[in-house]
């Protein structure tokens, strides 16, 4: 992966209610930089997906940006739902750096959107709220893939004050729960206030501006954070495990800190004893466009965080999704091969 500087690309969790569009989210980050030619140019990792941050300023419309961050991306991942989300980040500590909470904005706060929000207060971890499904709103006047603001002056003043009202009320669901919020665009102080930005998934519109906030609050709150070290031997999460064809069982990681190596010994929590095996081969999936087939994953020899990768190993039909994945040598295998346990029994 490509590393500006030092800084490793945050990840990003996308979290909340059933149905109210994380995965079309996610879909139109990629579909369209697909549409634009540029599938290349992105890499659908497991249960995650990296953007580049070239492709992200492009889709901003404004590459004179692009050197006012040094991010190499953002790697989103797609909550699986809550009880996964959880594990993950009790397992992984702070595996997500920032998230976006998706709320439809015509059905407003529904108890997985509460959830997510109080996950995320416990662990401090900044967001961003995306009102979603501002096409539905009765009378709305689709342009596509347009920032939030100038869609919005393209709307008669009816349709304006439709979305101003259930826009409000998500302003008040959010107090309640103790967070000030303000629409993205009126905010100065990230720290105090919360972000919410109206988009639709579906047409695209508000999506640069989801993408410029996230790159804004990676950089102005998690630089410190995001110093990753790739001589460090790799620690990740276990975010699926699967059977594939011609593999036997593989497990599907995300890898936050440090660098993997095909042939390295790795310790991955399972219900019995941790599982001790060899890395036979890491693969990486190619780009979206294809289809679901062993042939999408590309081998590679390493992989450094973050970034979402497919290890497949010996002995991996016992291993535990949310577990550790940890590196080890003869020297440290035993203690290692604790720590992971306990980290189990901690959960
Ligand atoms: P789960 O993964 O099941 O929690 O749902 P999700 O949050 O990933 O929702 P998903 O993206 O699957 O969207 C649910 C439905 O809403 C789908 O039928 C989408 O096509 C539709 N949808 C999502 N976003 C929009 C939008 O902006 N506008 C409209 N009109 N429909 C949308
Ligand atoms: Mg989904």
């Amino acid at each position: 992966m490509a590393v500006k500087g030092n800084l490793r690309t945050p990840i990003v969790s996308v979290m909340g209610h059933v149905d109210h569009g994380k995965t079309t989210l996610l879909d139109k980050i990629r579909g369209s930089t697909v549409a634009d030619g540029e599938a290349g140019a992105i890499t659908q990792h497991i249960g995650a997906t990296e953007v580049p941050i070239d492709v992200i300023v492009n889709k901003c419309g404004n590459p004179a940006l692009r050197d006012k961050f040094i991010v190499p991306g953002l790697l989103f991942i797609d909550t699986p739902g809550h009880h996964a989300f959880t594990s993950l980040r009790s397992r992984g500590g702070a595996l997500a750096d920032l998230a976006i909470v998706i709320v439809d904005i015509n059905e407003g706060f529904k108890p997985q959107t509460i959830e997510s929000l109080q996950i995320l207060k416990r662990f401090k971890t900044p967001f961003v709220v995306v009102a979603n499904k501002i096409d539905r709103i009765h009378g709305w006047n689709p342009q596509r893939n347009m920032p939030f603001v100038a869609s919005y002056n393209k709307q008669n003043e009816r349709v304006k004050s439709e979305l101003d009202r259930k826009f409000y009320e998500i302003v008040g669901e959010l107090y309640n729960l103790g967070f000030n919020s303000e629409r993205h665009d009126r905010i100065n102080d990230f720290q105090r206030n919360v972000g919410i930005i109206p988009i639709s998934a579906m047409t695209g519109e508000g999506i640069p501006d989801v993408l410029m906030v996230l790159l804004g609050l990676a950089q102005k709150f998690l630089e410190a954070n995001l110093h990753y070290d790739a001589n460090i031997p790799g620690v990740g999460t276990v975010l699926e495990v699967k059977e594939e064809k011609g593999l036997g069982t593989t497990i599907d990681v995300i890898l936050y800190d440090g660098t993997l190596r095909k042939g390295d010994t790795i310790v991955v929590g399972s219900l019995g004893k941790p599982i001790q095996t060899k890395v036979r081969a890491l693969l990486k999936p190619r780009p979206l466009t294809e289809i679901k087939s062993e042939e999408k994953f590309e081998q590679v020899s390493s992989v450094t965080a973050a970034i979402g990768v497919k290890i497949s190993a010996p002995g991996l039909e016992s291993a535990l999704a949310g577990s550790p994945v940890r590196i080890a040598t003869p020297e440290t295998i035993d203690a290692i091969t604790q720590e992971v346990q306990s980290e189990i029994e901690d959960v």
